[in-house]
Order: C-alpha cells, then structure tokens, then sequence
C-alpha cells in the first residue's frame, strides 16, 4: 500500500487585518497593538493519508477550508506547519481560469497551460486535437481568453489538465460552473482516471457527486477534520450536524 498524498499536522494561518487607504494606515498609526496582525486559522492540524488509485471526497460548509487545502496539496500555497508529501504529477480545477492569460488566445493558453503541467511542447502538440475537441470550444481557439464565459474557461481548463496524464488529480467545487451535458462528460472522464488508477481528491457540495466518485471522504468544519471515513456514513453525519 503505497500513499499518494501524506499529510501530517498541516496548519494554515491567513491574516485577517489588510491595510487598503491612506485613512487606515493613518489610524494604524495611533492603535496600540499596531502590529498585531489578526489571524486566522484556515487549516487546524489536518492529517490526511490518501493511497494511490484512492478517490476520496472533502465536504463541508462554505469557508471550511476545503479549497484552501487542495492549495497546498497542489503547491499554489504553503502550509505554515506540517508535512506534506505528494508521490507523482498532480493536476488539477481548483479555481476557474487560474493559470490562464486573459490577454492570450485559447491556443496559446493550452500550451501556456500544459507547460505549466509538466507537459513537453511534443506532448501538447499531440494532444493538441484532442484536448480542443473534449472542450468544444473549437471556435474559440483564436480569440483572447478574456472573452471566455466562465463555463468555456472550465472546459478548456478541465481538457487540459485530464490530457496532462495526471497521477493525481484534484478537483474543486468548479465543475459547477459547468452545463449539464458538460458536467456528465467530465464525470466521466473521472470515473476512467479512475479505473486507471488515479488518485483523485474531489471537492463538492453536490452529495450524489461525491456518492458516485468516491467510497471515503473527509468532513472540514472551521478547518479541522471532524469525520472522516466512509463517504455515506461521513455525509449522514454532516447532515445532521448541518441541520439546525
Ligand atoms: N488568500 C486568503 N487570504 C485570507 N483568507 C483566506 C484566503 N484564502 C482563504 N481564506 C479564508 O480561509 C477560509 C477557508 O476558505 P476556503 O476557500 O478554503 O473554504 P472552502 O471550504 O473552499 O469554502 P467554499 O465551500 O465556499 O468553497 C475562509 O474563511 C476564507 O476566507
Ligand atoms: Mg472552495
């Protein structure tokens, strides 16, 4: 049995307190605890042990720390504390159009995208026909992906991260953003990677989407683990922690 992701005693702290005008750093300037920065603690000694070819689930309310998390485990933040391990290449739709350039086309953003992946200009180019036909958005290639809705942004994002060949794959609440047909496509391009062994971390409010991709999942409340364990139980006990 060999881990995926190994997460022990990771915390994340965000400061709450930004100094945005002139007036605010003016009365900075007269409070006594000036530099005491507010924090907050987004993620609360969370260990987590993900097996290779695993799909698990992270659930909980709106602020719990979920997206926060798939940060770290992708890189784009840093833990304050703790360890955390990753085996393999990791891709992943964590925030819609996040590592895209409004000012470049389709076209160029697929390759801007898949480099920053870890794919080799020879592997894009390969793939280059594919990934545009999962996204349908053939049209579009040459326009400036500012023009993008946020649903052809999803598509294109979501076409180049699966044709990354990703060992482990993560997946924000995002698909939303999605149109129904768009959605049971993706779905199912989830449930291959994960016939083919895939790690996938899976983020979502939608419970029958989490029923269906995974058997384990893990509840955040207020950045700590509270549940975690099998999926119906886990979510059984959310709801009804949730419901008053
Ligand atoms: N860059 C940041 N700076 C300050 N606070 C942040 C930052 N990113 C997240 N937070 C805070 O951390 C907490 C957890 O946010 P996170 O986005 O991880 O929640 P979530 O579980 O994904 O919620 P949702 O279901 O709404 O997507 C929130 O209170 C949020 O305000
Ligand atoms: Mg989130």
């Amino acid at each position: 049995m060999v881990s995926a992701v190994e997460i022990e005693h990771l915390y994340k702290d965000f400061t709450l307190d930004h100094t945005y005008s002139i007036k605010d750093s003016f009365v900075n300037l007269f409070r006594k605890n000036k530099n005491q920065k507010r924090k907050f603690r987004a993620l609360d000694d969370i260990n987590l042990m993900v097996e290779q070819g695993e799909s698990i689930g992270l659930v909980g309310l709106n602020g719990s720390g979920k997206s926060t998390l798939l940060k770290c485990i992708s890189g784009v933040q840093m833990p304050d504390m703790g360890s955390l391990r990753v085996r393999g290449s990791i891709a992943g739709l964590i925030e819609v159009g996040a590592g895209f350039h409004p000012d470049l086309t389709g076209e160029e953003n697929v390759f801007l995208n898949g480099a920053i992946l870890g794919m080799s200009k020879k592997k894009i180019e390969d793939n280059y026909d594919d990934i545009v036909k999962f996204s349908e958005v053939e049209d579009f290639m040459q326009t400036n992906v500012r023009y993008y809705s946020s649903g052809m942004f999803l598509r294109l994002a979501f076409s180049v991260a699966v044709y990354s060949d990703p060992d482990v794959f993560l997946v924000d609440e995002i698909l939303s953003v999605g149109d129904a047909p768009f959605r049971k496509k993706c779905m199912k391009r989830i449930h291959e990677l994960k016939e083919d062994g895939r790690t996938l971390i899976i983020v979502s409010h939608s419970q029958s989407d989490i029923k269906e991709v995974t058997k384990r999942c893990v509840w955040l409340h207020k950045g700590k683990v509270m549940q975690s364990g099998e999926t119906v139980s886990v979510l059984d006990a959310m709801n009804a922690y949730t419901k008053n």
